[in-house]
């Protein structure tokens, strides 16, 4: 069914070949719930589409009540205490900083950590390092210079064996995996260089970053990868300034995430699929998820098609808005996946105000269900508000200073060559467009579960027999 529609609108038959090799890749289950949703699903989207607004209108009266009552300080008390005492680690492969890898920096890192732990990159320098900021280790941060920045790489897909001899799977790929609450990261690249996985190969999830912590924040970084780049796995998360680079489904998950100034790219001339956004009641933490995208621009390889996202699970939610669109960008726009019938769903998929060769949602015969947003429509998702940005969005600036840590554990190199001036480094970004709007911490679910990933990706294969985990 929306396979005829890909190959009704595709103009080349190598290309619908591999549109379908791509898309089979990687099939999902009807979802458990499309059922409740066909009962009423007219009634049921109206009625969830009032409710966000409604959520939106209570939240921005909310904020202007916080920011006046407390001088417009809003940031989470523990977040602020961290930020109180933070300490900063330089890290140097020669040897000359406080630690000469990450994976060691990070062992030093005490569990239930309160203090932000910046561990400064040496800028330039590229480390081969797969690695875990733990979930009992909050707070912390990786910095670079994003005029010179440090390469964080590991070449890992999901076919890689374990420890245990089994295949480590789309969830065990990633270079950098963060289950922590309040990471950042500022000027680094993040890298999985596996070779590009044919389209439709089994195996070929490359993972560069897994988020699965809430409120993190991306700054001047780049995610760099083919298939499966970024996991947005779960939880608010920012992403501003930011180039994510890969080929299918090359970011996805169930985060509840904003993506501000950022350029995305497939890197292959063949079909990419940009975001495979997963939202199903079926998974705990799903359902408060969705990806906004504002002022970004899509590009790709010349000749590329690129569908802006397709659906994991039927109430996939993905909202660009004020973006350019190059030509890649595949004139329908979007793919329902395995959704037999995307326009009675709970899938959102909308554009507001973007620009470009790609965009036009009206000219260019987006599929019938794709939404051309109105400024109502679009307004909750426009802005950090959307992630409930002003309890935990800083500046990069905070990356800056903070005294060198005493009492962490010892460094295990010698710590008198920290250089301060290295951990000054210029941070011009601010993040004032990010704390105009409002919290309501108590609505966002992804906030408040602290399951392991693993156990997560496991709920969610149970409750599907084959998700992105099949994929693995
Ligand atoms: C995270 O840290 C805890 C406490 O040290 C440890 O028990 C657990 O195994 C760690 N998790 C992983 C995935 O390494
Ligand atoms: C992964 O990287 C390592 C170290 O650079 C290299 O030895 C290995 O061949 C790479 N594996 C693959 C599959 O490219
Ligand atoms: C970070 O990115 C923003 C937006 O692209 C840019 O204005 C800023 O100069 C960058 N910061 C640095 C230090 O390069
Ligand atoms: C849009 O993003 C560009 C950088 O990609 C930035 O220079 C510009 O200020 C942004 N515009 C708005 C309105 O935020
Ligand atoms: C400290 O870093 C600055 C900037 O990177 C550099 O110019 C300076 O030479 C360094 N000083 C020492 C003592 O390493
Ligand atoms: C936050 O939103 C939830 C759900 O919409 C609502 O029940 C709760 O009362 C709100 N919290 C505050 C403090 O208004």
């Amino acid at each position: 069914m929306r396979r005829s529609s890909i190959m009704a609108t595709t103009t080349t038959r190598p290309l619908l070949v591999l549109v379908a090799t791509v898309l089979a890749s990687s099939l999902l289950p009807p979802p458990s719930d499309a059922a409740a949703a066909a009962a009423n699903p007219a009634a049921a989207f109206d009625s969830w589409i009032a409710k966000n607004q409604e959520n939106y209108i209570v939240n921005m009266a909310l904020y202007a009540k916080k920011a006046a009552g407390d001088g417009g300080k809003t940031l989470d008390a523990s977040l602020s205490a961290a930020e109180e005492k933070k300490t900063t680690y330089v890290i140097d492969p020669s040897g000359k900083g406080d630690y000469a890898t990450i994976t060691a920096a990070i062992a030093d890192i005490p569990n239930n950590n309160d203090r932000r732990v910046i561990l400064d990159l040496k800028p330039g320098a590229t480390f081969r390092e797969k690695l875990l900021v733990n979930l009992t280790q909050p707070y912390v941060t990786f910095k670079s210079d994003p005029t010179n920045p440090a390469t964080i790489a590991w070449n890992d897909t999901a076919a890689t064996p374990g420890k245990d001899g089994k295949p480590v799977g789309t969830v065990g790929s990633n270079t950098v995996a963060i289950e922590a609450d309040y990471f950042m990261a500022y000027g680094v690249v993040f890298r999985n260089d596996a070779p590009l996985a044919k389209p439709g190969a089994k195996g070929g999830q490359a993972v560069a970053v897994r988020v699965f912590g809430t409120k993190a924040a991306f700054y001047n970084c780049t995610i760099d990868g083919g298939q499966d780049t970024l996991y947005d796995h779960k939880g608010l998360h920012y992403f501003k300034s930011c180039i994510i680079r890969g080929s299918v489904d090359f970011i996805f998950g169930f985060g509840r995430s904003f993506y501000e100034d950022c350029r995305i790219e497939s890197v292959v001339k063949e079909v990419a699929v940009l975001t495979a956004q997963q939202r199903t009641k079926s998974i705990e933490g799903a359902i408060d998820s969705g990806f906004s995208f504002k002022n970004c621009s899509i590009g790709g390889v010349k000749g590329g098609q690129i569908y802006l996202g397709r659906a994991w699970g039927d109430s996939s939610r993905v909202v660009y808005s004020y973006t350019v669109m190059g030509e890649e960008v595949v004139p329908i726009g979007w793919d329902g996946w395995n959704v037999a019938k995307p326009e009675s769903s709970g899938i959102y998929y909308g554009e507001f105000k973007c620009s470009g060769p790609g965009a036009d949602a009206k000219k260019k015969k987006r599929v019938g269900w794709a939404l051309d947003l109105t400024e109502e429509q679009a307004k909750p998702f426009v802005g950090a508000h959307y992630i409930f940005g002003d309890s935990w969005i800083q500046p990069p600036s905070v990356t800056e200073g903070g005294a060198k840590g005493t009492e962490a554990k010892a460094p295990t190199a010698a710590a008198a060559s920290a250089n301060a001036s290295s951990t000054t480094a210029a941070s011009s970004a601010t993040a004032s467009s990010t704390t105009t709007a409002s919290a309501n911490a108590s609505s966002t679910t992804a906030a408040s579960t602290k399951a392991s990933s693993t156990a997560t990706a496991k709920a969610g294969t149970a409750s599907t027999t084959t998700t992105k985990g099949a994929k693995a």
